[in-house]
């Protein structure tokens, strides 16, 4: 999970809180992330934070604190629920020196990763859905050994900001997925999208992305500074690597942005029954 970013769409409350941080009701959008990963089947959480994203960390460690303080007044309902927190999964944290974009991001825990396929969750992305967003892609990748990009259906007027995916053939009528041959990164306008398909942030990586990731990144491809998983995996799509679109069945949020982060605070509250 890279969370390096710098959540300018949430100043000023981002200037001290990881916008990871901010809450969908009573729960962090990243625990939300792990929650998804570890219903996945996930066992091991790498997150690649940077300056400021301290308090991701203490969300996942004890609170020796706070535990003896629910302890002391008896609440343990409370003290169970807290501490189940540090014992969703195995964390390790590694650090993004220098802001260089998400690819760079990951290629910061390869050296983690040992010929193994990665999932790749981006805290913009909140899909609430009975299977989870990521065993969705997972299933596919079990099929088809290929790496998967999580997609949605986007209106015309959102093609702009997202990229946007080109389809090899139409998707699978069962499953809601195809594979690629191509990607279009913030099409300028929306006759340059190649569908309506826009890559959400939710990937499975095969073994052979760290590689290419790792070419590119010595190759100093970077785009305005940046080394993009989008750049990444476009070019592993002309390099005749497979690189497959599902269409994710379930409600997303962008919690990226204040709009969506409020839409899934009311959504959580609804489903748990408060009158708003
Ligand atoms: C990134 C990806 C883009 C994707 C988007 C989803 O863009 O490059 O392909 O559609 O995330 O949120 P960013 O939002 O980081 O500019």
């Amino acid at each position: 999970m890279p969370v390096a970013g710098y959540g300018t769409r949430f100043l000023p409350v981002t200037k001290t809180q990881p916008k990871e941080m901010l809450p969908v009701l009573n729960k962090p959008v990243i625990h939300y992330l792990v929650e998804e990963a570890v219903a996945s089947g996930i066992e091991e959480i790498i997150i690649v934070t940077g300056r400021g994203k301290r308090a991701i960390e203490d969300y996942f460690d004890h609170s020796f604190e706070l535990e003896h303080n629910l302890v002391e007044k008896g609440k343990h309902e409370l003290l169970k629920e807290v501490q189940a927190i540090s014992k969703l999964a195995k964390f390790t944290y590694v650090r993004q020196p220098v802001p260089r974009g998400c690819g760079d991001a990951i290629l910061q825990a390869m050296h983690l990763v040992q010929n193994e396929p990665v999932a790749v969750l981006f805290g913009d992305d909140l899909v609430f859905s009975d299977t989870p967003a990521l065993s969705q892609l997972l299933e596919v990748y079990e099929q088809t050994q290929g790496s998967v990009i999580a997609l949605t259906e986007l209106s015309q007027d959102m093609l702009g900001q997202y990229g946007v995916v080109d389809l090899a053939q139409p998707f699978d009528p069962k499953q809601h997925y195809a594979p690629l041959k191509g990607l279009v990164e913030k099409p300028a306008e929306p006759s340059l999208a190649p569908s309506n398909f826009g890559v959400i942030g939710k990937y499975v990586l095969s073994p052979q992305i760290p590689g290419l990731l790792d070419e590119m990144s010595a190759l100093h491809n970077f785009q305005n500074g940046e080394l993009r998983l989008a750049n990444v995996l476009m070019e592993a799509i002309s390099r005749g690597q497979q690189v497959y679109g599902k269409q994710i069945q379930g409600e997303r949020f962008d919690a990226g942005s204040v709009e969506g982060l409020l839409r899934a605070s009311l959504a959580v509250a609804r489903a748990q029954g408060i009158q708003i």
